[in-house]
C-alpha cells in the first residue's frame, strides 16, 4: 500500500515507541510505578514512549508544535501544526497486564485534525486516517457499521470510578442505555474505542472528561470511516471536546436522544 510521507513519519515514530512499550509491558510487574492521582498511574513506560515519539516526530517535522499527555505543550516555530500525542492510552490496562492499549498521534493543522494514527503494539492493529483519504486498519479500508437500531448495537463507554467522573450521571446513563442495546463494553482505551467504532466493531462509543490526546487521532479515524463524532449536545467534536459520542449516523442519533434524557 502506498502511504503518504506524513503517515510514514507517524508510523515510524509509533513503531519505534511501541518497541519500548512492548518491552515494558512484558516486565509490567517490575515497573517502577508512581501515583499521579487516585487510580491514575504514570509509568516510566509512558514517559519513555513519549520521549521517543517527540524526538522522532520533531526530527521529521522540525518546527511543528507538540502536545503530549506526559510532557505538556511545546510551541513550535511553525504555529500552524501541532502533534497531539498520547504515548500510552489505556494505562490501567497496561498496569494490569491487559493487552488493550495504544499509542495515539493526531496532527492538528490550524485547528483541524488532518491525520491520525492509533496503534496497539500487542496485536499490531494499526489504524490510520488522513483528511479526505479514508481510514484504514493496516491495509484494509474502514467503514463504520451499518446497523440502524440500538437493539442490534454493541456500544462502548467510559465508566466513572474511584476519584474520577460523575458516578451518579454514569449510573443514570448506564440505566438508560442498558435495556435498549445488544451489549455494553468498557474496554479502557478511548483511542481504541474510537478506532473500533471506525472499524464497525462497536456501533457507538461515549465517554466523559476526555483530553485532546485521547481523541485527536480518533476524531479523524471515525470521520474518515463515515462516522459522526460530537459532544453530548450533538455539536461537532474538536480535540478539546471532553464529553464525546461517536457512531454511525443512525445509532449516533439514537444514542444522543437516550443520553440527553438520562
Ligand atoms: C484513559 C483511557 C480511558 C478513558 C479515560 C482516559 P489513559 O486514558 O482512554 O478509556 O475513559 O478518560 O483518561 O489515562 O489510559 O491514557
Ligand atoms: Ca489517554
Ligand atoms: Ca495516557
Amino acid at each position: 500500500m502506498l502511504r503518504s510521507a506524513l503517515l510514514n513519519v507517524m508510523i515510524k515514530a509509533a513503531r519505534k515507541a511501541a518497541r519500548t512499550l512492548n518491552r515494558d509491558f512484558g516486565e509490567v510487574e517490575n515497573l517502577q510505578v508512581s501515583l499521579k492521582g487516585p487510580a491514575n498511574f504514570v509509568t516510566s513506560a509512558d514517559r519513555r514512549a513519549e520521549q521517543i515519539l517527540r524526538e522522532e516526530l520533531s526530527t521529521a517535522r522540525p518546527g511543528y508544535g507538540f502536545l503530549g499527555e506526559e510532557s505538556g505543550r511545546y510551541e513550535g516555530s511553525d504555529k500552524t501544526h501541532t502533534w497531539i500525542v498520547d504515548p500510552l492510552d489505556g494505562t490501567s490496562n497496561f498496569m494490569h497486564g491487559i493487552p488493550h492499549f495504544a499509542i495515539s498521534i493526531g496532527l492538528e493543522r490550524e485547528g483541524t485534525i488532518v491525520a491520525g494514527l492509533i496503534y496497539n503494539p500487542v496485536n499490531d492493529d494499526l489504524f490510520t486516517a488522513e483528511r479526505g483519504k479514508g481510514a484504514f486498519l493496516n491495509e484494509t479500508r474502514l467503514r463504520v457499521a451499518g446497523r440502524r437500531r440500538l437493539a442490534d448495537s454493541v456500544i462502548a463507554c467510559g465508566l466513572p470510578h474511584l476519584g474520577r467522573g460523575d458516578l451518579a450521571l454514569g449510573a443514570r446513563e448506564i440505566a438508560a442505555v442498558q435495556p435498549q442495546v445488544a451489549g455494553l463494553r468498557r474496554f479502557g482505551a478511548a483511542s481504541l474505542d474510537l478506532a473500533w467504532v471506525a472499524a464497525g466493531r462497536f456501533d457507538a462509543y461515549w465517554d466523559h472528561n476526555l483530553s485532546p490526546w485521547d481523541i485527536a487521532a480518533g476524531l479523524i479515524v471515525v470521520r474518515e470511516a463515515g462516522g459522526f463524532v460530537t459532544d453530548l449536545n450533538g455539536q461537532e467534536a474538536t480535540p478539546t471536546t471532553a464529553d464525546v459520542l461517536a457512531g454511525n449516523e443512525m445509532v449516533h442519533g439514537e444514542m444522543l436522544k437516550t443520553l440527553k434524557a438520562a
